[in-house]
């Protein structure tokens, strides 16, 4: 009687969390794609009609031929982690199937070509007057990904269900490693989402996701508090060895949103690209500069020392010159 009583409490406080479902960042993007369409391949998930999520729904993107470019369907498939669009178009029902789901916003227009998220650019509410399944915008992206060409301090995320969440992996020393989550505070994962284009985490350390034996963890005991949280780099700068402080069991996940009242804005595309490399920069300068002053010095030693020599050597001839002319007066 008593367990079942306790059983019932559980179930009751387990609902409406079960109930709540899935909890997506806003800004998120997937592709939608309910056919296999000409030159689509079965399954391909670098393709299909755009997703976006708004409010606390899923919807489409209604075409606007005039703004829906090159830049914005490229700005789609950076943030699905692919290197540009190869092709988009409107329709996107006639190659992908039909989406049921309803325009969530039109006239996407992006003032940059550094953006990293949709969530970036300029949109507006979409309405159901001037949009319909014929303005659904579709995407195929390149197959190729956008980690081709890392540099030191690069993120990204793996192994969520969006792009926008999931294992946060950084590089360093040539290989993708993870993040200890000793220390970890809402400003460092907060760094981890700005740094991706993101505004801020709305949860970290929530999913299920280890990185796996054969890769280093590179990062531990993370700090941002003193950063304007654009960069990890700016936090700690990639170490020459893995940390032997953490386990897998320790990696940090993230979930990203993008909030657009927010003060934060999403960090450029190269935002974060060399800061390691400056830092080396710095460390040579003050180094030439400590060489070239210790050399000034050494010179102006020099300098003086010679100068004294030739004054006490001078000073020592006149002395003589006058001793001889007085001793031919004598
Ligand atoms: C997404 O936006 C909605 C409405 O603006 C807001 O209520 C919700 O909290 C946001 N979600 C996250 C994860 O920030
Ligand atoms: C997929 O397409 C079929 C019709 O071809 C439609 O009945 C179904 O609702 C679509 N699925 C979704 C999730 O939109
Ligand atoms: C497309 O978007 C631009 C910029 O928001 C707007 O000025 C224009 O009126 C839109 N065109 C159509 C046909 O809705
Ligand atoms: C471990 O992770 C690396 C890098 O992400 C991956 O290449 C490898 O296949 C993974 N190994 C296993 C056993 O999951």
């Amino acid at each position: 009687m008593k367990s079942s009583f306790f059983a019932l409490l559980l179930v009751c406080a387990a609902a409406p969390v079960a109930v709540q479902g899935e909890q997506v960042g806003n800004g998120t993007i997937r592709l939608f794609s309910n056919k296999t369409g000409p030159g689509v391949a079965s399954g391909a998930t670098n393709a299909g009609i755009i997703q976006i999520y708004i409010d606390d729904q899923w919807g489409n993107i209604c075409s606007n031929q005039t703004t829906f470019g090159q830049r914005e369907a490229d700005t789609v498939c950076y943030q699905l982690g692919y290197n540009g669009a190869d092709s988009f178009g409107a329709y996107g029902a006639a190659l992908f199937g039909i989406d049921t789901s309803a325009a969530v916003i039109k006239d996407v227009h992006c003032d940059s070509d550094q953006y990293q998220v949709l969530s970036q650019c300029h949109y507006s509410p979409a309405d159901s007057n001037s949009c319909s399944d014929k303005t659904d915008i579709h995407v195929t992206c390149s197959t190729t990904d956008i980690w081709g060409d890392p540099y030191d301090g690069m993120v990204r995320l793996v192994e969520g269900s969006y792009s926008s969440e999931g294992l946060v992996e950084v590089y360093c020393n040539k290989e993708w490693g993870t993040v200890c989550d000793d220390g970890i505070d809402d400003d460092e994962a907060d760094t981890v989402c700005v740094q991706l284009g993101y505004t801020k985490s709305f949860k970290w350390d929530k999913l299920p996701i280890r990185g796996n034996g054969s890769q280093p963890i590179w990062l531990d005991n993370l700090y941002c508090g003193h950063t304007d949280k654009t960069c990890i780099g700016y936090c700690q700068t990639c170490p020459s060895k893995e940390s032997t402080d953490c386990s897998h069991g320790e990696d940090l996940t993230v979930q990203c949103t993008y909030n657009k009242a927010s003060f934060e804005k999403g960090s450029l595309r190269t935002t974060c690209t060399g800061i390691e490399d400056s830092w080396w920069t710095f460390i040579h300068i003050v180094i030439i500069a400590a060489a070239g002053l210790v050399g000034f010095i050494l010179c102006c030693l020099c300098v003086c020392l010679s100068f004294c020599c030739c004054c006490a050597a001078g000073a020592k001839k006149k002395k003589k010159v006058i001793n001889t002319a007085y001793t031919q007066f004598d």
